[in-house]
């Protein structure tokens, strides 16, 4: 039996354009999702996800196309954690050239799922280092970035960047330009994390930015601005200037509502966050629900956060430097 844990992240910015080759700044936080493996003597998958979900499920499939685990939980909520987790055990049975083996696998996580903090990535990265160990096979943390990546593509259709999966096994703050995947000196963050309690559908939101893109070339000159906003981030973040992050944190949000990603709720803590003093607010990951970032050292915008209608959680996070590792 191997246990593995991995980070989830906030995007200080540029999710979304980061897909059409655009640089990103992703931040692991310490927040992360633990997967124990073991392998089984059949080719079955048992799945135990207790905190994936408000209410948890434990399922037993057999992992190939086509079968229905029999839970009672929503649709969709059930393809997307049984995806990632039936890509990733693909990338561990590969990893040891061992493709028939089946595993129990146990998921605890203290990342809300779909909801922008990377819950998908975690699992992946985790899940992959687990069940690689588990076949007695030890990936480097370089090779887990790439497997997850690859779990990812296959369960987002081919529309995935690197940055969530490079940052979960790499921990801290990360740069992604297309294939270059980089790590970059960073200050400790004041993260103030509001949670709407609701999800996004990422291979959705990322279709749906796609199509703009194609139709409208105010969408294409967005993304291509949110580019532009990234690098100056990146001089900000090297020199430690809060205001100007969160200068920048609010125009990326804006520019992420041009590309029709942000909701009602996400704009409502938003608002809430910089009405109370924050250096800057904006939606993280896919968008669509889910959470948003701010950065703020005083507790004013958590604070607000938990009085704003919309707002089920807020929680400060704080950057955490490891990425994928064995427990
Ligand atoms: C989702 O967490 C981040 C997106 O940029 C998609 C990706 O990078 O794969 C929206």
């Amino acid at each position: 039996m191997v246990t593995a844990s991995a980070p989830g992240k906030v995007y200080l910015f540029g999710e979304h354009a980061v897909v059409y080759g655009e640089p990103a700044v992703p931040c692991a936080i310490a927040r992360r999702a633990t997967v124990t493996v073991e392998a089984r003597d059949d080719d079955r998958l048992r799945v135990n996800a207790e905190d994936l979900t408000l209410d948890g499920f434990t399922v037993e499939y057999s992992g190939e196309t086509g079968t229905d685990p029999d839970v009672n939980v929503p649709d969709s909520l059930v393809e997307a954690a049984t995806g990632y987790i039936d890509a990733a055990v693909e990338q561990a049975r590969d990893a040891a050239d061992a493709p028939e083996v089946g595993f129990d696998i146990t998921i605890e996580s203290d990342i809300p799922l779909g909801a922008g903090l990377g819950s998908s990535a975690a699992v992946a990265a985790a899940g992959i280092r687990a069940g690689a160990r588990e076949l007695g096979v030890d990936l480097t943390d370089a090779e887990v970035a790439e497997r997850a990546y690859r779990a990812e593509l296959a369960v987002q259709d081919g529309n995935a960047s690197r940055a969530d999966t490079f940052c979960s096994a790499a921990g801290g703050a990360v740069r992604v330009e297309g294939d270059d995947c980089r790590s970059l000196d960073a200050p400790q963050l004041p993260f103030v994390i509001g949670f709407d309690g609701g999800a996004g559908d990422t291979g959705a939101l990322v279709a749906g930015v796609r199509s703009l893109k194609e139709g409208y070339g105010f969408a294409a000159d967005t993304v291509a601005a949110i580019g532009d906003l990234v690098r100056r981030g990146e001089d900000a973040l090297a020199a430690g200037d809060l205001g100007e992050l969160g200068r920048l944190m609010d125009f990326n949000h804006g520019l992420l509502s041009a590309l029709g990603v942000s909701s009602r709720s996400l704009d409502a803590m938003v608002w809430a966050a910089r009405d109370a003093g924050a250096h800057g607010a904006k939606l993280t990951g896919a968008g669509g629900g889910g959470c948003i970032v701010a950065l703020d050292p005083t507790e004013d915008t958590a604070t607000a956060l938990r009085y704003t209608p919309g707002c089920e959680e807020a929680f400060r996070a704080e950057l955490d430097t490891e990425g994928v590792r064995l427990e």
